[in-house]
């Protein structure tokens, strides 16, 4: 059984933004804590390429949507190359296997008989891709998040019998694993209680989109196409795919992750749609809150979004992982201030975890001949061990209810016992006297044990300083060892050897 995680799959309007690399940095957090916690994970990202939005961006550049969307879809790639993300499957939209399938899972939906031709009249949002409230039925009545007029539709549309699910729908989210965090829950609970209305999947004023087989001059409502996208990347590298092949290969997902404003497709309309084509539905679905810069919503028009391309020039990307995945609880909306993400970065990682490490091995390099201390010596000093063992089981525990911003504080908090610890047993003072050598040894061997254990607890966080926090140790991690069973204190080596420190992250200057 594979756990599978998906983040949603990013419009190709533009190049991703900040809000982009949020979520899929959380979703690589939890894959390398699944992986490295012995599951096989499937990490799902990817684009979506059709729709009303992407045929105007396109015709507004002047080029045909398919090169658009191969730009900007290779951009998505390398950029998720750059931040280090560890997916297992891109699915493009625009992409053949994606597109039998939805073939497949429509007529699947019809024979269950939830499709019909009516009438589609409504007040449009095409940054949004959905119909939207107008109380005023006014032409210059604007999209609350695109801050754009909503657009007048009244056209023929295949629907979708969404009502038919009011009672299932009502019992899935009812369930309380099925929306997290509680309050968004608590938003869908109150719209599905309304009442469900049918809703139109297909549009015969777009053309940039997947045809509808049957049905001439339709193509596919661009969300009805991209949900799917979700199975379809499960057939990549597949030889004739198949809805069925995708389905047994790792359907449903364990988890979506996407933003808060995308919760109803996910949470409702999906899998109504899912449960029609007599599918399982996903086993979770997690709203995140959204990102503001200092204090103010980002868009373009305020001249105020921060490009990640930028960020991750300047800071580079575990600065950046560390200040998302640390400082926003998810589930909250969180406000990226630039002093407060460079005090952050230089008060945990430079100062509590880069000096406690570099001090100690510059002490123990100094008094055990550059190597770690051979403390076979009676170590009957169990605070560090404690607080470690106490630190994994609480941070496992957070990681596994996706309390990422919990667990990352939890490793911090292990880096701050860690420096109090040392502080208050002050081992150069203790080595003047040469009787308590051997205590010593063993101070000196809990930090350096109690820091191989920080680094390994950040390897799902940051990555890169994990390894560079395992080099000043002399390289002892051991990918043929489990990380578990690395986990459990006393593995760093008696007398190995210590490389000449050097600190693994620069301090960040205030602008
Ligand atoms: N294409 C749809 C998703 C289809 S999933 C089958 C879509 N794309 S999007 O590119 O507009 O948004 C992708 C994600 O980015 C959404 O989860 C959205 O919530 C998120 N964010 C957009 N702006 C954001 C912030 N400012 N902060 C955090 N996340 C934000 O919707």
């Amino acid at each position: 059984m594979s756990f599978v995680i998906t983040t949603p799959l990013y419009y190709v309007n533009d190049k991703p933004h900040l809000g982009s690399i949020y979520t899929t940095l959380i979703c690589d957090a939890i894959a390398r804590f699944k992986r490295l916690s012995g599951e096989d994970v499937v990490f799902i990202t990817g684009v979506d390429e059709h729709g009303l939005k992407i045929q105007r961006t396109a015709i507004s550049k002047g080029v045909d949507p398919q090169s658009h969307c191969d730009e900007i879809s290779n951009i998505f790639i390398k950029s998720w190359k750059d931040w280090n993300i560890t997916h297992n499957k891109f699915i493009r939209t625009s992409s053949k296997n994606h597109e039998s399938i939805v073939n497949e899972f429509y007529s699947r939906v019809k024979k269950s008989d939830d499709i019909y031709i009516g009438v589609q009249k409504g007040w449009y949002c095409v940054g949004c891709e959905e119909f939207k409230d107008n109380p005023d039925n006014s032409p210059t009545h604007k999209c609350p998040i695109h801050m754009k007029n909503l657009e007048w539709r009244n056209e023929e549309n295949l629907f979708f019998r969404l009502s038919k699910y009011q009672l299932q729908i009502e019992n899935l989210i009812n369930e309380p694993s099925f929306i997290q965090p509680k309050e968004r829950r608590n938003e869908i609970i109150n719209f599905v209680s309304k009442g469900l209305k049918d809703f139109s999947i297909s549009r015969t004023n777009v053309s940039w989109g997947i045809q509808v087989p049957d049905k001439q001059n339709h193509t596919f409502y661009v969300w009805f196409d991209a949900l799917l996208g979700y199975v379809s990347a499960l057939s990549h590298n597949m030889n004739n795919p198949s809805l069925e092949k995708s389905i047994n290969n790792g359907w449903p997902a364990d988890i979506h992750i996407i933003g808060k404003d995308i919760l109803r497709f996910h949470a409702v309309y999906w899998p109504a749609m899912l449960l029609s084509a007599g599918m399982k539905v996903p086993k979770k679905v997690f709203g995140h809150g959204f990102l503001t810069r200092e204090g103010q919503k980002m868009g373009k028009s305020l001249g105020n979004v921060l490009d990640p391309k930028v960020l991750l020039s300047k800071y580079g990307k575990e600065t950046v992982r560390w200040f998302l995945l640390k400082d926003i609880t998810l589930g909250s909306d969180g406000d990226f201030q630039n002093k407060r993400f460079v005090d952050i970065i230089n008060n945990d990682l430079a100062n509590t975890i880069g000096n406690l490490l570099n001090r100690t091995s510059s002490m123990s390099r100094k008094w055990f001949n550059n190597r770690v201390p051979n403390n076979e010596l009676l170590n009957d000093d169990k605070t560090l061990e404690l607080y470690a063992k106490e630190a994994v089981f609480t941070y496992k525990k957070h990681f596994n209810s996706y309390e990422i911003d919990l667990a990352a504080n939890t490793v911090l908090n292990l880096a701050i016992n860690t420096n109090l610890y040392l502080n208050e047993k002050q081992p150069w003072k203790l080595i003047k006297d040469e009787n308590n050598i051997s205590l010593v040894s063993n101070v000196i061997y809990n930090v350096l044990e109690s820091t191989r254990i920080i680094g390994l607890l950040l390897l799902p966080l940051l990555p890169d300083l994990s390894k560079k926090i395992d080099l000043q140790l002399g390289s002892i991690y051991n990918d043929k060892i489990s990380w578990n069973e690395q986990l459990n204190w006393g593995k760093l080596i008696k007398k190995s050897l210590l490389p000449i420190p050097s600190p693994i992250i620069e301090k960040l200057e205030h602008e």
